[in-house]
């Protein structure tokens, strides 16, 4: 059974998908701690709800981002995970952490990755009049939700929507990809080579450019 650390910063609506599906052995792995850089994080409660561990590790408490992410290393790596899952985890990390991790640290993004780097997705989206938009599953790497992605799903976006509207309705399709996704790498189909990914010996395509 992989052994999988989920870090968090908020809701944890991601992290709840995980955990049932731990829980119901359907995701080829166990998620054995739950991180978060924030105490007032509602995904901890649900952690606890869930009987899994949980740990705090405010960024507040340290001077700069290399101390913080050696700390952050330091305590997931307590855990040995074999697998690091990033779910709306908003810190940047520093690329000493993301090599540790490299090959083995997934993230969910909130855009048809290349498009909409960074924050605040669903507001731009609307903004540039795209009639489409989802989420993306990627490994992380130095670049900034630039790491190769893995799946994708696809919502409309249609007239009259809201930032709340796409919001949740991107969300129904992320709690559907993501542990999909974090199963395939469980069970040793999904690796990174080369700065790509590759999904039981075929390497995904890498996606378009916006
Ligand atoms: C998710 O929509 C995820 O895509 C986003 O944060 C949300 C967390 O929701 N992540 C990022 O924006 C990362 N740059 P959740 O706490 O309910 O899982």
């Amino acid at each position: 059974m992989k052994r999988i650390v989920v870090l968090i910063s908020g809701n944890g609506s991601n992290l709840q998908t995980l955990l049932d599906q731990s829980a119901a052995g359907q995701l080829g792995g166990e998620v054995v701690a739950v991180v978060s850089n924030k105490a007032e994080a509602y995904g901890l409660e649900r952690a606890r709800i869930a009987g899994t561990t949980t740990a705090v590790l405010s960024n507040k408490d340290y001077g700069d981002r290399d101390s913080f992410d050696a700390a952050l290393m330091q305590l997931i790596d307590s855990h040995e995970p074999d697998l690091v899952v990033l779910a709306g985890f908003m810190r940047i990390l520093t690329p000493g952490f993301v090599r540790h991790y490299q090959g083995r640290m997934l993230n969910i993004h909130p855009s048809l990755l290349p498009r909409y780097q960074g924050l605040h997705t669903h507001q731009r989206a609307i903004e540039a009049g795209d009639t489409e938009h989802g989420c993306s599953v990627h490994f992380v790497t130095e670049e900034l939700d630039g790491g190769p992605v893995v799946l994708q799903a696809r919502v409309p976006i249609f007239a009259g929507d809201d930032e709340a509207t796409v919001a949740g309705r991107v969300q129904v399709q992320e709690h559907a990809i993501y542990p999909l996704v974090v199963r395939w790498f469980c069970e040793g189909r999904l690796t990174m080579q080369q700065e790509q990914a590759w999904l039981d010996g075929v390497p995904l395509p890498a996606q378009g450019h916006a």
